[in-house]
């Protein structure tokens, strides 16, 4: 099946009208924690109402598939605040501008208790989908944050201790895009011709039916690629400049994302919105939970041909392993750009994109002594910082102070059995400063180094088999118990996640 993201362009989105704000009267926040309580007393600017539901969708020719779904309309605000992706499973995307205050109505209409994660902003404890604060099925629950984060592509997913894995994969996922000034000053590629592509990976039975069978070794890896929450093989483009926000919404899937002709590949931003200036790279590497931005140039390619995007091969399993029909690390097409209409394009793609003040090590309240967190496996269970989860529990190196600046070091050189993490930080956007790899994941780490992209704000890094990385974060703004944890969904789920606390 050939099903066209055109008719996926901002025209056709489904906008759902704003209704008046008066709605508001007499309502009152479920939890308030962790909050400031000056900014109650302030009207939001934007209040949605969203809820997770059971659908289904036609993806496959044939029965329909049952999924579950976030689905929602604007109660104050404009129509481009929510914008619905039919046919799709993905929740409508959420677009913002930084500083606006935004007010979420949640309601759980799953069968199961969930709760929402914003993933890379930055906001208070009770809004940030600790696992403590679970939504019960049938409940509410209000988050209301400002949005103080970089324009960037940001996404929301569920995060209940145990099953992440299982609500990402039945569909409850969603981005959440920040527009600033600074990015418009920019003149990047807007409208249509600002397209994200979120990348996930599922498996289907004869019967049109999601399969998810949870290996917690290797995670689950599906054998079908989907391209924005449907079945979408090519996209028909205009021969010019496009912005391809790419997400990794998959559970446990790497890729390593090139041009099949081998142009290189022009990333523009991370995971923490833009870089100071465009990096090209033969391929990018894009772990679960990592957004990336490129600018692709369709106009310098011939019209009526086509420019495919593939995952190429590498070695991410190191003796794990597994990973069925399509497994971590195998060679396949993701997408085919048909170039379709000539236009105008006078877009020169700026040099200087935005600032990033660069974090010093020397700075480091632990400059001398970074905190080490390694990754291993003992007894079936994936470790992070030698433990598994506690909902409560923080461990004596996990204690930091409100207005530092801490190094980290992230190590995945431990253990017997060993493959790439991607290790996700809440609470902050932080910098890669180094990363090293040991003489046993030398080879395989040949085939994804040249993909990295460190130079921008991030809140996963990707570790190899062998790979050790450092990290500088700073906490401000918010204490409270915050959770880090390994993106690899059936890893989280079984405990390769930990509380930090900031006091
Ligand atoms: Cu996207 Cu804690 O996760
Ligand atoms: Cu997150
Ligand atoms: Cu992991």
């Amino acid at each position: 099946m050939d099903t066209h993201l055109q008719d996926m362009k901002r025209r056709d989105f489904l906008k759902i009208a704003g209704l008046t704000g008066g709605v508001l009267i007499g309502q009152h926040h479920i939890s308030g924690q962790g909050r400031s309580s000056s900014k109650t007393a302030v009207a939001p600017d934007v209040i949605l109402n969203l809820r997770a539901v059971l659908a289904e969708i036609p993806l496959v020719p044939g029965t329909p598939t049952q999924i579950w779904k976030y689905e929602g309309e604007v109660i104050q605000g404009s129509p481009d605040n929510l914008q619905a992706l039919p046919n799709s499973f993905l929740g409508p995307t959420i677009r913002v501008r930084r500083g606006q205050t935004i007010r979420i109505n949640f309601t759980n209409n799953l069968p199961e208790m969930t709760l929402m994660h914003w993933h890379g902003l930055h906001i208070p404890e009770a809004m940030d989908a600790h696992p403590r604060f679970t939504v019960a099925s049938g409940q509410n629950y209000v988050y209301e944050f400002t949005v103080m984060n970089r324009a960037g592509t940001y996404w929301y997913h569920p995060h209940p201790d145990m099953r992440t894995g299982f609500q990402v994969y039945s569909g409850l996922a969603g981005l959440f895009i920040v527009t600033d000034n600074e990015e418009e000053t920019l003149g990047l590629p807007s409208g249509e011709f600002d397209m994200p592509i979120v990348l996930q990976d599922r498996t289907f039975d004869a019967n049109n039916q999601l399969v998810y069978q949870s290996n917690s070794m290797s995670g689950f890896v599906g054998d079908r690629i989907l391209v924005n929450g449907r079945l979408t093989q090519s996209i028909d483009v205009a021969g010019k400049f496009y912005r391809l926000r790419f997400l990794n919404g998959s559970n446990s899937r790497f890729y390593k994302l090139a041009w099949s002709d081998g142009t290189p590949m022009t990333a523009i931003a991370t995971d923490g919105g833009l870089l100071e200036s465009p990096v090209q790279r033969p391929y990018l590497m894009l772990a679960p939970g990592e957004r990336i931005e490129v600018i692709a140039d369709f106009k310098a390619f011939p019209f009526k041909q086509r420019r495919q995007l593939i995952s190429q091969t590498f070695s991410p399993m190191g003796n794990v392993g597994g990973g069925g029909d399509l497994p971590n690390g195998a060679a396949f097409p993701i997408l085919t750009f048909r170039i379709r209409r000539r236009m105008a394009d006078n877009f020169v793609l700026p040099q200087t994109l935005s600032t990033i003040v660069h974090y010093r090590l020397k700075d480091a309240v632990n400059a001398a002594n970074p905190r080490t967190y390694p990754i291993s496996f003992q007894m079936g269970n994936w470790l992070l910082n030698g433990r598994t989860f506690e909902m409560e529990g923080v461990a004596a190196n996990e204690t930091v102070g409100l207005n530092t600046l801490e190094a980290w070091d992230l190590s995945n050189q431990a253990g017997m059995m060993q493959m790439a993490h991607p290790i996700h930080i809440h609470l902050v956007q932080f910098q890669i400063i180094e990363r090293q790899i040991n003489a046993s994941g030398a080879v395989n780490y040949e085939g994804v180094r040249y993909g990295y992209v460190d130079s921008g704000w991030k809140d996963v890094i990707m570790l190899m088999p062998g790979e050790r990385a450092r990290v500088l974060l700073r906490f401000e703004d918010f204490t409270g118990k915050f959770v880090y944890h390994c993106h690899i969904l059936e890893h989280e789920d079984m405990g390769m996640m930990r509380n930090f606390q900031v006091i």
